[in-house]
């Protein structure tokens, strides 16, 4: 454990060497400028108050190991990389077997099944996570899986798959149940489910939040994370959750908005949810978008995050929070960066998703605990802000610097998007953009674009008309948009030397 983290040190260091072979500084903006151009004259206000609003407005509670009996469904319809479409129902009973259904679809919204997964099996919550902080870790074993198809077009194609992958001589028929997989000898020379890109490796890694409004024990609402799925269908299998899926809500307390919740909780196994189908909405992002919730990135990072779109310049900036807890109280740095954007085409490979290009051109960097002021303070050279400069609290311009080498941070950047508008059960408008690609890499070329998505933003209030001027400096070239999953695997590393240095102490 201790050399895992001593490694991590070296390759903080040695990713501040890669940087010294950038080429030198390409932008110049003198700090009262970027401060102009940095939201001055967008409307903070309600925004700040609504993420402050995260840390200190509603009581979660986290109980550890999680008491996760129960039915538990989804609340929207959600999106898989690759993509898929689906919805699902988790039975977990208090013998500490379970029973999921995972309701496929052809559409974006959820509203023609293709087949269902029936899932039987057993689950123990072990131990807290020593990967995701809040989390707890759980083993699993599978006792059978059975598919149903829901239309001739659907048993065709999994016809095709199945024979392919796992020699499935059998005919399908939409309606009817074929056991993709079972413990035991049965079928113990093939195994259909791994066809499908089938894994239940979610179930490794557990947090259930009961969520306490106004302290009114009548509005409690009780949401049950489980772990994320890898990018790469290829990948799944073998992959250790260390993000979250979006939350599936308990049927006892899900509210009373939520349609989607109780059409899910109705479905079965041969009658699977049918969501009502809405009007794709115009794709707006003008204005201020913040996060609904504290996010965790895989690996070790908890933020919020802050979008403001200034849609007439296509200029963009993005506030990033880090916390070091999963309730985000306790704030570590913070990142404004800030670029361009461009919109393109409706995705061809991920229905309802439309194509953008992000770039990022300008940062500035805020630690905000000692000890990320002092890993900063430790970076030679000037790879990162005026060198040995770093004060609690005190924000730095790093745009001259070519961003941060300490954060593997390199401007500028531009990272190959995928966006969507939706909307919450209360029909808010919500904003999603592309999940990070699982194996810490930048979405930095077309062919590595997202094809599911990250937890949406809400938008806060739309921004003032007047504010389109300050986007002229936008025109050189920028960058900072995807660099985020770059940036993530760097922190992380960082704050692992941090804590070894609190160790060494
Ligand atoms: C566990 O409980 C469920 C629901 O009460 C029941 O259907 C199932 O048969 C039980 N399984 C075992 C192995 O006891
Ligand atoms: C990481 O994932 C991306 C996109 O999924 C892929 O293009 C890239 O080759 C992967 N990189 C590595 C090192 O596996």
């Amino acid at each position: 454990m201790f050399l895992w983290r001593y490694t991590a040190a070296v390759l903080v260091l040695l990713s501040a060497g890669w940087c010294e072979r950038l080429p030198p500084r390409l932008v110049s903006s003198s700090p009262a400028r970027l401060e102009k151009s940095f939201g001055r004259h967008s409307r903070l206000h309600q925004c700040q108050y609504m993420l402050k609003h995260l840390q200190d407005g509603d009581q979660i509670t986290v109980h550890m190991p999680p008491d996760i009996a129960g039915h538990w469904v989804s609340d929207s319809c959600e999106v898989r990389s690759g993509p898929e479409f689906l919805t699902r129902s988790y039975h977990f009973y208090n013998n500490y077997t379970f029973q999921a259904l995972q309701f496929y679809y052809r559409d974006n919204q959820c509203t023609e099944p293709s087949y269902t997964l029936l899932i039987e099996g057993s689950v123990h919550p072990r131990q807290a996570s020593w990967v995701v902080r809040g989390g707890t870790e759980a083993d699993f074993q599978l006792s059978r899986v059975l598919l149903v198809s829901h239309s001739p077009a659907a048993a065709e194609a999994l016809q095709v798959k199945l024979e392919q992958s796992c020699g499935l001589v059998k005919r399908l028929d939409p309606g009817l149940s074929y056991e993709l997989w079972a413990d035991g000898t049965k079928h113990s020379s093939r195994d259909c489910a791994r066809g499908l890109d089938f894994s239940m490796q979610e179930l490794q890694l557990l947090r259930m939040e009961r969520l306490h409004r106004h302290g009114d024990p009548a509005t409690n609402a009780e949401e049950l994370f489980l772990g994320d799925v890898h990018t790469e269908r290829a990948q799944r299998r073998l992959h250790k959750p260390s993000g979250y899926q979006p939350p599936l809500q308990s049927v006892k307390t899900y509210d009373a908005s939520c349609v989607t919740c109780q059409i899910v909780s109705e479905a079965d196994l041969y009658n699977p949810p049918v969501l009502p189908s809405q009007n794709e909405r115009p794709l707006r992002l003008y204005g201020n978008w913040v996060s609904r919730r504290c996010e965790v990135r895989p690996g070790v990072l908890f933020l919020t995050r802050h979008f403001v779109f200034y849609e007439d310049s296509n200029i963009w900036e993005g506030h990033y929070y880090h916390f070091s807890d999963p309730v985000c109280r306790h704030p570590t740095f913070s990142i404004s960066a800030k670029g361009h954007y461009s919109q393109g085409v409706p995705s061809t490979a991920v229905m309802g998703g439309t194509e953008f290009t992000f770039t990022v051109t300008h940062m500035k960097v805020t630690p905000m605990d000692m000890a990320t002021a002092s890993i900063l303070n430790v970076f030679s050279g000037d790879k990162c802000g005026k060198q040995g400069s770093w004060k609690l609290g005190v924000q730095q311009d790093v745009t001259p610097t070519l961003g941060c080498a300490a954060l593997g941070i390199r401007l500028p950047h531009t990272e190959y998007e995928l966006f969507r508008i939706g909307r919450d059960s209360a029909g808010r408008s919500l904003l999603f953009n592309g999940q990070r690609p699982t194996n810490g890499s930048s979405p930095d070329q077309p062919h590595k674009r997202a094809t599911s998505y990250q937890p949406p933003l809400i938008r806060c209030i739309s921004s003032q008309k007047g504010s389109t001027g300050i986007g002229k400096e936008g025109d050189h070239h920028f960058r900072l948009g995807n660099g985020y999953k770059t940036l993530d695997q760097h922190l992380i590393f960082v704050i692992m030397l941090v804590e070894l240095v609190f160790w060494s102490i």
